[in-house]
């Protein structure tokens, strides 16, 4: 078992991750929870494979536990989602001292987050993320939240959980498109902060691909590092946090720009992180033979570099849309050598001399 601590000051909290946790989260719990009354929320297929073993694992230690199932998609995360399951919660009599545990990916971690977060002004909160982005990246730092119409994630808050369990067993029955997504994320930390993840992605690929244990244990441990220790910096995302969304500008632009449908995220951000490396490369912040080996490592992933013909002055359009950039100016995570990288605006002839 591994354990990363994410610090916090008061509101730290342990992230364990094991092969096969989910059947003993109910003895961990008891050192985490004030009462023995949980609610778990979870998604429509989630709850198909992994709802029972859940609930088995904490009755056996004695909680009460219930659970709420929403229809699995991104289309659940809205205001009529967190209100049922409010009143849900409420109708199961759910007390101030008791807990709410997310059982899903990051659609059900954001969604139940934000939950706890409102419920009698907040309640414990647990995450046991199921897909690998939430694993190595929703899970930890407290962002929940859910959409507007208007664009996504625009409610939400900053509610840090009481424990993070990752069962890297259940990242089996995960597609592999999914899973793709979330090593594109573990590729970001490796480029923003890590180069020796690059090497250990380079060495042992077909491994990784085949979801080895040993292999996956590394690198959701390693990426949970990295996120905790930029979070425990900068919590509320002033400053450095904002380092977390290299290949993010260009990839929220490509996934509005195809309204959600043609890119899983961690595709876009693959894409993203390509685009942005071309414009750190201009910049001689990073060499040519670097912008390629990350470059050849997303295309030996399986993961895309290359956005077709979607119109680069609708790219641009998008970007300054953005509610991160504040004042018009275009922010840009750019790498600057192997394994670093800082925020920098960037010019709107810099973006459109990289697109195609
Ligand atoms: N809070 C944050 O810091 C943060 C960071 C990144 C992304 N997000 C949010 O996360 C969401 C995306 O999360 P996601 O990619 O996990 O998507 P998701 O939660 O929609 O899960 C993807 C699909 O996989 C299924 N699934 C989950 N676990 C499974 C398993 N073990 N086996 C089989 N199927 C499984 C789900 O039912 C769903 O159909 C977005 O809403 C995004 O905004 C939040
Ligand atoms: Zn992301």
């Amino acid at each position: 078992m591994e354990i990363v601590n994410v610090n916090l000051k008061n509101y730290s909290y342990p992230i364990y991750i094991s092969n096969g946790i989910l059947s003993d989260i109910g003895l961990y719990l008891r050192n985490h929870l004030r009462s023995g009354r949980a609610i778990i929320i979870t998604d429509s297929n989630v709850s198909n494979i992994y709802l029972q073993n859940a609930e088995d694992a904490l009755s056996k230690d004695g909680f009460v536990v219930s659970h709420l199932v929403i229809k699995a998609g991104e289309e659940s995360k809205n205001l009529y989602t967190v209100k049922r399951l409010l009143e849900e919660c409420f109708d199961f009599g759910l007390l101030r001292d008791s807990a709410v545990i997310a059982l899903g990916g990051g659609v059900v971690g954001d969604i139940a987050g934000l939950v706890a977060a409102l419920y009698m002004r907040g309640i414990d909160f647990i995450q046991i993320p199921t897909t690998l982005l939430a694993q190595v990246d929703s899970s930890v730092g407290g962002k929940v939240g859910v959409n507007l119409d208007e664009g996504k994630n625009i409610v939400g808050s900053f509610y840090q959980p009481k424990a993070v369990f990752i069962d890297t067993s259940v990242l089996k029955t995960l597609n592999k498109r999914e899973v793709l997504g979330g090593i594109s994320e573990i590729i970001k930390y490796g480029i923003i902060k890590d180069e020796s993840l690059l090497n250990f992605f380079e060495t042992n690929l077909e491994k990784i691909l085949n979801l080895d244990d040993d292999m996956m244990r590394y690198l959701i441990k390693r990426s949970c590092e990295i996120k905790s220790d930029v979070v425990s910096k900068d919590e509320k995302e002033n400053n450095i946090r904002a380092i977390l969304n290299y290949g993010h500008t260009i990839g929220h632009a490509l996934e509005s720009i195809t309204r959600y449908k043609k890119y899983i995220h961690g595709e876009a951000v693959a894409i993203g992180m390509y685009y942005a490396g071309k414009i750190a490369l201009n910049r001689k912040y990073i060499d040519e033979s670097y912008l390629l080996r990350i470059k050849n490592l997303l295309i030996s992933c399986g993961l895309p570099v290359d956005y077709g013909n979607i119109d680069k002055y609708e790219i641009v359009k998008c970007i300054k849309h953005d509610k991160k950039n504040r004042e018009g100016k275009m922010k840009f995570v750019l790498p600057i050598g192997y394994g670093n990288a800082e925020v920098f605006d960037v010019l709107e002839d810099e973006i459109l001399n990289v697109l195609k």
